[in-house]
């Protein structure tokens, strides 16, 4: 009988369950079919909103890469000069839109930038996808390898059985697959991360535009530009539009042709180096990040353990309660969000409000996310708290002619909070820890900051041996505070 009767409890969790996915996928395929035809509305449009949303993958210095400018964090290079003089010329202001140089096109063909200034080459297949402006820059490909190598390469023939890497959907791609016989291509989302793998002896070299390689190696003494005899010609660099925005691409190639006329490209790449050759300490140049981590890192924490916390308590009290409805909601909300981890939880929330037309920022989709995670950890300790109190305790105060309520609050909860308090605080050390994950979706955490300043120095190991002295600080100090309000508040 008992087996029966939980079986059927479970068949009807799992039917809720099952409903509640139906209806998720019911929106995703009602998004479909939205595609929009618009015509060349384009530059209207722009206007209109009254600023210019430029997508770049900002990992291409001199032409875009991240620099701490005043102390905060920026997007420079000759790209975003020639961005804000374009903006300037339509007289709207610069927005800039970082995303994977693989994910440019594809973001500007569902609406979610403008225009791609990325030191994007013109190409034959893209010029089917995106209309190109006037070439402001050519490119010339080269390769990056350690100076320590150097003797070992003399022609494109000495790269057999080597791993060689290049940045995905790029045109050095292209060329390390067609024009290195017998190496290995290894293809990375960001040129940093493929500059740094050389550096770190992960690969042995890799394939990039001329400029970008001499701008690694001026900052990385331990690398080396070459120039094999590859036969692809200097290829123009322009920027990137809709098929259809006709309009728009007269505009742009009105700056681009003043850009042009009065020499200014190189007057943006000389600033851009001396942005780059503003030598100082690791601290100095990266320090910031490290707070402004950690400083994100405890809002998440704080956010996910108070929402949590009630969350937690709702859910424990309508998990031991005995109307079965909230009962089954409590049990479906506590196992589904247990049984399933945060890293998919965040990508559930972040990606899926967004199917229901949701804009929600990575911080506010993480905080979510923590939120609700927290809340089914919470709920259990609440639960288990009030279940360690003696049966014999809410007896005699229902004896004494408590009302549920009543004895709740003065004779249970008391009593429970002994047990919860201690749990509760190690769920704020454990919150913590798993923010962490957040750094997939975009939110600004203290292991996002770390991600930026590995790529953006190098070095893969020093920025994760700080956050790892961080995360434990925070961690360690916590636990030691909550430890000694535990001994005084329940001293006896
Ligand atoms: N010029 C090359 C191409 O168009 C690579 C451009 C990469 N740009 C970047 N911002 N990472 O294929």
């Amino acid at each position: 009988m008992i087996v029966m009767k939980q079986l059927k409890k479970w068949i009807i969790v799992l039917a809720i369950f099952f409903m509640s996915f139906s209806g998720a996928f019911a929106t995703i395929f009602a998004d479909d079919g939205k595609a929009k035809t618009q015509n060349d509305e384009y530059l209207t449009k722009i206007k209109k909103r009254s600023y210019l949303i430029v997508g770049m993958s900002a990992d291409y210095a001199p032409l875009e890469f991240h620099a701490t400018v005043k102390g905060q964090d920026t997007i420079v290079g000759a790209d975003v000069r020639v961005a804000q003089k374009i903006a300037n010329d339509m007289g709207v202001k610069l927005q800039i839109k970082e995303l994977g140089f693989d994910a440019l096109i594809g973001a500007m063909n569902t609406g979610k930038v403008d225009m791609v200034i990325s030191g994007m080459s013109e190409t034959p297949e893209r010029e089917k996808q995106v209309l190109f402006s006037e070439p402001y820059m050519y490119e010339e490909q080269a390769m990056v390898i350690r100076k320590a190598d150097e003797k070992k390469y003399k022609g494109i023939m000495d790269f057999n059985g080597k791993t060689i890497g290049a940045q995905k959907q790029t045109m050095q791609e292209t060329v390390a697959k067609q024009q290195l016989p017998g190496a290995k291509v290894r293809s990375l989302e960001k040129a940093t991360d493929i500059v740094g793998q050389v550096i770190n002896k992960k690969i042995d070299g890799a394939v990039l535009a001329g400029i970008i390689a001499d701008s690694y190696a001026y900052q990385d003494k331990s690398l080396k530009v070459i120039y094999p005899k590859f036969v692809t010609e200097k290829s123009p660099t322009a920027v990137a539009m809709p098929l259809k925005a006709q309009s728009l691409k007269t505009q742009v190639n009105k700056s681009i042709n003043t850009i042009k006329k009065q020499g200014l490209f190189k007057k943006y790449l000389t600033s851009s180096y001396k942005i780059q050759s503003q030598n100082s300490s690791f601290w100095a140049k990266y320090g910031n990040f490290f707070i402004t981590g950690t400083l994100w890192t405890l809002a998440f924490a704080a956010i996910a353990v108070f929402f949590g916390s009630i969350i937690g308590t709702f859910m424990a009290l309508m998990k031991i309660s005995k109307n079965w409805i909230l009962k089954i909601i409590a049990n479906v909300y506590i196992e589904f969000i247990r049984g399933t981890p945060l890293l998919v939880q965040a990508f559930m929330i972040f990606f899926g409000t967004q199917i229901i037309g949701l804009n929600l920022s990575p911080f506010m989709a993480g905080a979510v996310a923590m939120a609700i995670n927290s809340g089914a950890y919470v709920a259990e300790i609440i639960r288990s708290g009030i279940n360690s109190v003696p049966l014999g305790q809410k007896e005699a105060a229902a004896s004494l002619g408590f009302s549920y309520s009543q004895s709740m609050r003065f004779v249970i909860m008391p009593q429970a909070l002994k047990s919860i308090w201690p749990a509760l605080g190690n769920e704020f050390v454990t919150v913590i820890k798993e923010s962490s994950v957040l750094s997939v979706i975009g939110a600004t955490e203290l292991m996002f900051q770390a991600s930026i300043v590995q790529g953006a120095s190098f070095k893969p190991f020093l920025p994760v041996f700080i956050a790892a002295m961080i995360y434990f600080v925070l961690t360690f100090g916590i636990s030691r505070i909550l430890a000694l309000i535990e001994t005084h508040s329940f001293k006896h």
